[in-house]
């Protein structure tokens, strides 16, 4: 109490927020840090400091209202690139402030950045340690092959091996987490390398992880897609749990290894979160990986505006439940359309960073339903100019490959295929959930508007485009 209540905030943030009352900490702020910036703000967490307390707080009121207000770009806090004025905004697990959080967060640093009155605080979440999992305490956690590199090492590209999993029975995946683990930390930074703000220093750029049955078949997607720098966690559709059998291995490969300036060793820990024994899944599990040829790729050196474009036709009705952007350092933007008939409809776009690589997992009723025959188009946006912190020498010319100084454009999409009745059955109960007036259009769902006709049953024509009539 005292002094600090009174201090009226002031600015146009203060105004924005339409507040009489002083912002304070214990009341405005530190809701909104348990929820979206004390997973990684706390000891022991991957953030350079801790957000929990007042005090800890405070010395970086201004930081925080910076970097809280990037919008959808590189930097911005909590990391999560989602354009919000276009596009889909329902998503499982999205941390991000609105704009009124936002401009609390502003009012509050240009008031002084007042505590208030303790007893405003809200409860503290207890943090189980330093390292807990999004997912929950994992049912099973497998550790790749051991991987290091030097300060300065060129990226490195290759295999890391394969483990077994150790499961004798077969279970069905409900989530997953990957997570690498290093000694970085403790070593001294003795070179400056081009990754100078990959999250809390890791090393591992990316890596597919696949599982390989007993009989030695790799089933490509079987698990995980794919591990990115600072990925979330991925949970799969409730009805299309993915399949681990018994005697399985884990395989770790294309992994791609850039140096952080210090001498790092370290692995790889996938936890996963089984359905119960017994669990069998009603719908068929897809990924549609939707990029543009490598051959095509061609991005000038110093271009700031780059833009480049894959289409797939889809063949069988789907619905959409993952979307993940997958580009390599010159990528900033992705787009994600949706073209049935005369409709197209920007699905999403986001901001895409090259060491805070996100997957966007959509809310339930959110998932795009799209029927087969609909395009789904990939755009992305590069800029290999000196503005992209992320190209070590934007005078390069870029083409596709592996390697983060190459490029890639392909919007990793994960989905479950639905038969017709299927369909019909999701159409109907999204159209009553959300109870589409008239004349009105969902985005995601080109044939939820009332009054617009569903694709044929199977064995008949194929389906119709919707617009016009
Ligand atoms: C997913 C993990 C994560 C979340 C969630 C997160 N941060 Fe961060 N934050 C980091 C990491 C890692 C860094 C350092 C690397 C970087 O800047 O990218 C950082 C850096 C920062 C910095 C810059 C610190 C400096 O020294 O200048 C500020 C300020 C910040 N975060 C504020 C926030 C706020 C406020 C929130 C919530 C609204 C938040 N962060 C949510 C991981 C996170």
């Amino acid at each position: 109490m005292g002094a600090l209540v009174l201090m009226a905030p002031q600015g146009p943030a203060a105004a924005a927020a339409g507040r009489q009352e002083a912002v304070t900490f214990s009341k405005h702020i530190a809701p909104l840090l348990q929820r979206s910036c004390q997973k990684c703000h706390r000891p022991g967490s991957i953030a350079p400091m801790s957000l929990l307390t007042w005090e800890d707080a405070r010395p970086y009121a201004r930081a925080m209202k910076f970097k809280t207000s990037l919008g959808p770009k590189p930097g911005v806090m909590p990391p999560w690139f989602i354009e919000k004025n276009v596009g889909i905004q329902e998503f499982k697990n999205d941390p991000s402030l609105s704009d009124e959080e936002i401009a609390l967060i502003a009012a509050w640093a240009d008031g002084g950045a007042p505590e208030g009155n303790p007893a405003d605080l809200p409860p503290p979440i207890t943090w189980s340690d330093g390292t807990a999992w999004e997912i929950g305490e994992p049912d099973l956690v497998v550790k790749s092959p051991t991987f290091s590199i030097a300060p300065s090492a060129p990226d490195w590209f290759g295999d890391i091996g394969s483990v077994p999993t150790g499961i004798n029975e077969d279970r069905y995946i409900a989530a997953y987490q990957i997570r690498e683990i290093n000694n970085s930390r403790d070593q001294p930074q003795v070179v400056e390398t081009a990754a100078k703000n990959t999250a809390g220093s890791f090393v591992m750029h990316h890596a597919t992880v696949t599982t390989i049955a007993p009989n030695g078949t790799p089933m490509l997607a079987g698990c995980c897609n794919v591990h990115e720098v600072g990925r979330n966690a991925e949970f799969f559709d409730p009805d299309a749990g993915k399949l681990i059998e018994a005697g399985s291995r884990l395989a770790f490969s294309n992994s791609h290894i850039h140096a952080n300036g210090r001498e790092t060793t370290g692995y790889l820990e996938v936890g996963f979160k089984f359905h119960p024994r017994g669990y069998k899944p009603a719908a068929q599990s897809r990924n549609l990986f939707i990029g543009t040829s490598p051959e095509l790729i061609d991005i000038p050196g110093m271009a700031s505006n780059v833009r480049h474009e894959a289409l797939y036709t889809l063949r069988e009705n789907m619905k959409l439940t993952v979307f993940e952007p997958h580009m390599h350092a010159p990528g900033v933007r992705m787009c994600v359309e949706a073209i049935y008939g005369e409709e197209v409809q920007t699905l999403n776009c986001a901001g895409y960073e090259h060491s805070w690589v996100l997957a966007y997992t959509y809310a339930a009723d959110a998932q795009p339903l799209l029927p087969r025959g609909t395009i789904l188009r990939t755009i992305g946006y590069m800029d290999n100019s000196p503005k992209n912190p992320n190209v070590a020498d934007p005078r390069n010319w870029t083409g596709a490959g592996h390697r983060s100084i190459d490029m890639m454009n392909i919007a990793l999409w994960q989905g479950i295929a639905l038969t017709d009745e299927q369909f019909h059955e999701a159409l109907e109960e999204r159209r009553q959930k959300l109870a589409v007036k008239e004349g009105g259009r969902v985005v995601g769902c080109p044939l939820c508007g009332p009054g617009q006709k569903l694709p044929a049953l199977a064995g008949a024509e194929q389906p119709r485009p919707s617009g016009g009539q």
